[in-house]
């Protein structure tokens, strides 16, 4: 079967999501950052988490290579640092606010939640790379109202009810 993959991208976008940053660390010790929406919860016991990384990005093999990985979930206040680290070759942190996290790279400072994780293992996903991680530490910093991506644009929660 072909598929038009505009039309495929536009139905996958009518799924609301939240947005995460990952940040992991390169083996020159910089840190890098990468805004997604494919993060996923998968396991209470043991405590896992997913995400999914483009096997064309330049740097692919940063994160999929990474021991280990930080997940920041977004409130609506992250919405520029999102754009900026969704911009192809943009993956420096500098002058974004850091929170230090005590396992691994940093957090995005005012998260509404933090992961830390370890690398569980990755699998060949088509065109990304499944990464599965051990969640090792947790927190949750701010309860602000969270960042939505949908229909391929920023959103927000109607919180009325
Ligand atoms: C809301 C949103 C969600 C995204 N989710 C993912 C994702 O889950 N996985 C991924 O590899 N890229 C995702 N991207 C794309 C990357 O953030 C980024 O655009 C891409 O890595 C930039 O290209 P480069 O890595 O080749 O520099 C997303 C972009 C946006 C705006």
């Amino acid at each position: 079967m072909t598929m038009d993959s505009r039309a495929f991208r536009d139905a996958l976008g009518c799924f609301p999501t939240g947005v995460a940053v990952v940040t992991a660390a390169s083996p020159d010790a910089a840190h890098y950052g990468i805004t997604v929406n494919s993060f996923t919860s998968v396991s209470l016991e043991p405590p896992l988490l997913l995400w999914c990384m483009d096997r064309r990005s330049q740097r692919h093999d940063v994160f999929a290579g990474a021991s280990g990985f930080t997940v920041s979930i977004l409130g609506t206040e992250h919405r520029e640092v999102s754009s900026r680290l969704s911009r192809p070759g943009e993956h420096s942190l500098d002058g974004i606010a850091l929170l230090p996290t005590e396992l691994g790279p940093p957090a995005l400072a005012d998260s509404l939640a933090v992961f830390e994780c370890a690398r569980e293992n990755i699998t060949p996903g088509g065109d990304h790379t499944i990464i599965l991680g051990r969640v090792l530490r947790f927190f949750c910093p701010s309860s602000s109202a969270p960042l939505v991506y949908y229909r391929g644009k920023y959103s927000a929660l109607d919180q009325k009810n």
